[in-house]
């Protein structure tokens, strides 16, 4: 069960207790969010029920008065969202030091139930974004007392040092400030998750060169850091890190460029190693004191080092995919560390942060018309706990996000029991198929862009092809349900692959409509098998050119048994809303959504 329980100070408990049984509220069930299950297969539940974050986050400055709040919160839920990320300023919420007001977090708080939203609270402590812009002005204007790092040429940054005990403790303090203030008044558990800070890294250079960071530097490598890369095995570490200190003999104690360099030296990558274990620890620190107090997920967000940046030309030292061994290792009360996507590649991004048994959330994504289907993928391949595109308030009520969450929220507590039974896929103009055979099931399965057919015009004017994604879950052998946007779906009986190969006909390229196109010199001459066949029999047979043709008497095909557009409630049961057939699966030939359409499509096969 989670609970907030302030543990200091004691009189706070008391009043919690008293405030909760003068107002009959009840303080311990209702909606609670909790990351469960084995490390590396999480999910996570909110009072109980299994709960995906349906989520968006709000823009930097949106929720600094209470009329903005209220505006946007009322339109989230108008676009079906049922969570919303948003910031806490800590330069708004202590504007005279020790002196605390969380009215702006109240009122978000109201709004969000009124809205029936869950919150996903943002830290915006002693860093965003790298920066120290959030802290406030008696903190900013106090440098001797509030040190700031320093490049190796020792110019300040407007970046609080993560080396200085007293950065650290008025963090600390506003942080458990505001974790107090929730426990009180947060009866109804509305807060999900806490992400602390935003984005931390240093920039400019690949770590603090301030005369506390030398220091900590020149201390050598922590045992706890060594101790926790040593616990492990090669393969249960980021291989870059694992790399690196093999390279240096995996030595327990020393220096780090003893341990983590390169030839002898420090390099990019030692530096950046360093500040991570120094960034970690102070948001470990963090961490520790907050789960204190609660049991909700906690989490730290990362600008990714993409476009061929190096450390420091990218926030060097977050919380990103090759580090997760030393935040893991500083901070092991954070229970994941989340990419903010904002680069091309969207699948491969979020599937650096899916593995080692992180658990997958995006808390911020490029907002665009393709989010809908970038979640699908995330979902269904990645077993995401949450997606939220950024600037959400600016999105469209409606669009394709509102459709593609709208057709989601019904299915979550299917979608997380069924997850080990499911795959992603995510397609756009340059990929635009994929496919896996399914040994179990005897079945190839196929999924390509709905403009591979080319039924659509936009397919070939000149427009740019939206992305394309889908859940695909396998219920048994022969029954599917596809969730997805501008997918098409083939299935064939692997016998029947296996004979095509072999088979000349099929070396024949058929129209759309599945007849041969009028065009044959696309034709094998007969009596050959095609070259892909070939060249795969040639390795066996010293008469490459002969092969078998296959005998289709004794292969069984796969057909389309029916596909039905359900609708799908919360106990996973299925409603039928039409039955798609004809020229809707393209008379039995394929299974398909249109770019524009969301649709849950439940697709029984069979054998003949
Ligand atoms: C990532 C940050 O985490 C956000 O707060 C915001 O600054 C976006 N970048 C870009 O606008």
């Amino acid at each position: 069960m989670q609970r907030f329980v302030p543990k200091t100070p004691f009189v706070l408990l008391i009043a919690f207790v008293l405030v909760s049984l003068c107002l009959g509220v009840a303080t311990s069930a209702l909606a609670q969010c909790q990351l469960v299950g084995p490390k590396g297969n999480q999910t996570l539940t909110l009072d109980g029920k299994p709960f995906l974050i349906l989520g968006g986050e709000l823009g930097n400055s949106s929720v600094s008065s209470t009329e903005d709040i209220n505006r946007h919160l009322e339109k989230l839920h108008r676009m079906g969202l049922n969570t919303v990320l948003a910031p806490v300023y800590w330069e708004l919420m202590e504007p005279t030091e020790g002196q605390f007001d969380f009215s702006l977090t109240d009122s978000l708080l109201a709004s969000a139930q009124r809205n029936n939203l869950r919150v996903v609270l943002l830290w915006f402590g002693a860093w965003k974004n790298s920066m120290s812009c959030y802290a406030p002005a008696w903190f900013k204007t106090d440098t001797q007392r509030f040190p700031r790092a320093q490049t190796a040429k020792g110019k300040s940054m407007e970046i609080a040092s993560a080396f200085s005990p007293n950065v650290f403790e008025t963090d600390r303090k506003a942080l458990e400030a505001l974790v107090l203030h929730l426990a009180l008044r947060d009866t109804l558990h509305t807060v999900a998750m806490l992400q602390i800070e935003n984005e931390i890294g240093m920039l400019e250079d690949a770590r603090d060169h301030s005369p506390l960071a030398n220091k900590a530097y020149d201390k050598g490598v922590p045992r706890k850091l060594t101790a926790f890369l040593a616990s492990k095995s090669p393969d249960q570490l980021h291989p870059l890190l694992a790399q690196r200190w093999a390279q240096n003999g995996s030595k327990t104690r020393g220096t780090w460029v003893q341990l983590f360099g390169s030839n002898g030296k420090a390099d990019l990558l030692t530096d950046e190693i360093f500040q991570a274990w120094y960034h970690a620890d102070y948001v470990g620190r963090l961490a520790h004191m907050v789960r204190k107090h609660t049991t909700m997920p906690l989490y730290v967000n990362a600008a990714l080092n993409s476009r061929g940046r190096k450390p420091g030309e990218y926030p060097s030292a977050g919380p990103l995919a090759h580090l997760i061994d030393v935040w893991r290792a500083a901070a092991p009360d954070i229970d994941f560390i989340s990419p903010d996507i904002y680069d091309k590649g969207f699948d491969a991004w979020a599937e650096q942060y899916a593995t080692l048994g992180n658990p997958l959330f995006i808390p911020e994504m490029r907002l665009s018309d393709n989010n809908g289907a970038q979640a699908l993928y995330a979902f269904g391949e990645l077993h995401a706990l949450g997606v939220s595109p950024f600037s959400i308030e600016n999105g469209a009520v409606g669009g394709k996000l509102t459709k593609t969450y709208a057709t989601l929220a019904p299915l979550m507590p299917f979608l997380t029991q069924m997850r080990d039974s499911t795959r992603g896929v995510l397609f756009n103009q340059e990929i635009q198929t994929d496919g896996w055979r399914d040994e179990q099931a005897a079945l190839d399965i196929k999924l390509s862009h709905y403009f591979t057919l080319p039924w659509d015009p936009r397919a070939t004017d000149g427009s740019t092809w939206p992305d394309a994604g889908a859940i695909l879950v396998k219920m048994g052998p022969r029954e599917f349900l596809l969730i997805g946007t501008g997918v098409v779906l083939n299935f064939t009986s692997v016998a029947e692959s296996q004979a095509s190969a072999l088979d000349f006909v099929v070396s024949r390229k058929l129209g759309e409509d599945g007849f041969v196109l009028a065009n044959d010199n696309n034709e094998v001459s007969d009596g050959q098998a095609n070259p892909e066949a070939q060249s795969s029999q040639s390795s066996q047979s010293s008469q490459p050119n002969k092969v078998e043709p296959a005998d289709w008497t004794k292969v069984r095909r796969i057909g389309i048994l029916s596909v039905d557009e359900v609708e799908v409630d919360t106990n996973g049961t299925f409603r039928r809303i039409r039955r798609l057939n004809g020229d809707e699966d393209h008379q039995g030939r394929h299974v398909r959504i249109g770019v524009d359409d969301v649709k849950v499509l439940h697709v029984k096969l069979y054998d003949y």
